[in-house]
């Protein structure tokens, strides 16, 4: 860092992201919530379409993909603010709505972007502690605050408040309430249906995860017209470029392959949980596409995921909030689920053992 950055950002101040492998040597990847399959088929030459285009601008609101999501979600084009990930419709949230000194509310655990963005807004970082159960604690809807974030089903820990339950705490909350659906496809239930009901709600959804789009980049928030008006109002001038648009599109259109890949995490999730509780770890319930998974007694966190990174196995470990016993593994496809198991029954004996 420069002595030119803002002092109150402090030394080590931006996001971690999970590790990209270093090299191209065989690398099981499974720390950063990424698709176990590729994207459809139809995506590439969609792309390579697009790119013919490039002297041109895209349309700054994302069109056609914009009007793609208001028929996948029954609602209107106004209704739909597209961004360059739901990382940068987050980023437009807090442009448009907190101020210097405001106070945004948040669950901890939660989402470790929400806390580096409150303090690039110099925002008050409200962060409200989840039930062990995962439920949101009675005062998170009293809290002061222009905005408050629910991360639903929630990252790191996959636990998932019903949508009624959510409304029942949430439906009179003051401000605006986001709700981040990035993992809402591996869950039963959505809020978008909701939306009619309450005009300061946004529900913020991602082509990454399930639609295996991570390095395309488009996420993008539905709600009432006068709250997308806002994001528009404070995005980027084009913050979706053709081929993004393009490749977007043609991934909405192949539902089969979108159900083939929530099909493929439903199923490894079920057997990755059942497998690693057999061997004694704890796995909490979970409603995304990772498993929130602690090692049995006298093993260490920490330790698991540094011997996984030398048989080239990337699983997170965070250190943060209380988190550093527990690992986030995502999902992956079977026969990733096959190498996970093996190493980590290898890992057991040695670790307790201390070879
Ligand atoms: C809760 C949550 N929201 C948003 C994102 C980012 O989504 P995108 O890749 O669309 O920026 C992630 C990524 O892991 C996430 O965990």
């Amino acid at each position: 860092m420069s002595r030119f950055l803002r002092a109150s950002l402090g030394e080590d101040f931006g996001y971690t992201p999970g590790e990209q492998p270093p090299d191209a040597g065989g690398w099981l990847k499974l720390n950063s919530n990424e698709s176990p399959l590729p994207p459809s088929p139809a995506v590439a030459p969609a792309v390579a379409r697009a790119a013919v285009e490039l002297a041109r601008y895209p349309s700054p609101v994302a069109e056609p993909l914009r009007s793609a999501l208001a028929r996948l979600h029954g609602v209107d084009p106004e209704q739909v603010f597209v961004a360059n990930g739901a990382d940068q419709v987050l980023d437009c949230c807090f442009r448009a709505y907190a101020s210097p000194g405001d106070s945004v509310v948040r669950t901890e655990p939660g989402y470790s972007l929400l806390p580096v963005l409150a303090a690039l807004f110099s925002v008050r970082d409200e962060a409200v502690a989840l039930a062990p159960d995962g439920s949101l604690p009675a005062d998170f809807p009293r809290r002061p605050g222009v905005m408050r974030v629910v991360v639903n089903p929630n990252s790191p820990t996959g636990h998932w408040i019903e949508p009624p339950a959510l409304e029942g705490q949430l439906g009179d909350a003051g401000g605006v309430v986001a709700i981040d659906e990035a993992y809402c496809d591996f869950a039963p239930a959505s809020c978008v249906p909701l939306l009619h009901a309450h005009s300061n709600w946004l529900v913020i959804r991602t082509l990454s995860k399930s639609h295996a789009l991570a390095g395309l980049r488009v996420g993008y928030a539905l709600g009432d017209g006068s709250l997308i008006a806002d994001l528009n109002a404070v995005r980027d001038s084009y913050p979706v470029d053709r081929c993004a648009i393009a490749g977007a599109v043609a991934a909405l259109e192949d539902r089969e392959h979108h159900r083939l890949i929530v099909d493929t995490v439903l199923r490894e999730r079920a057997r990755l949980s059942d497998r690693l509780r057999s061997l004694g770890w704890t796995v909490a319930p979970s409603h995304a596409n990772f498993v929130f998974t602690s090692p049995p007694p006298g093993v260490d966190a920490a330790d698991v995921a540094t011997r996984l990174r030398v048989q080239r196995i990337l699983v997170r470990h965070f250190t943060a909030g209380g988190l550093d016993g527990a690992l986030r593994i995502t999902i992956g496809d079977a026969p990733a689920t096959e190498r996970l198991l093996t190493a980590i029954s290898r890992l057991d004996g040695s670790i307790l053992s201390g070879t």
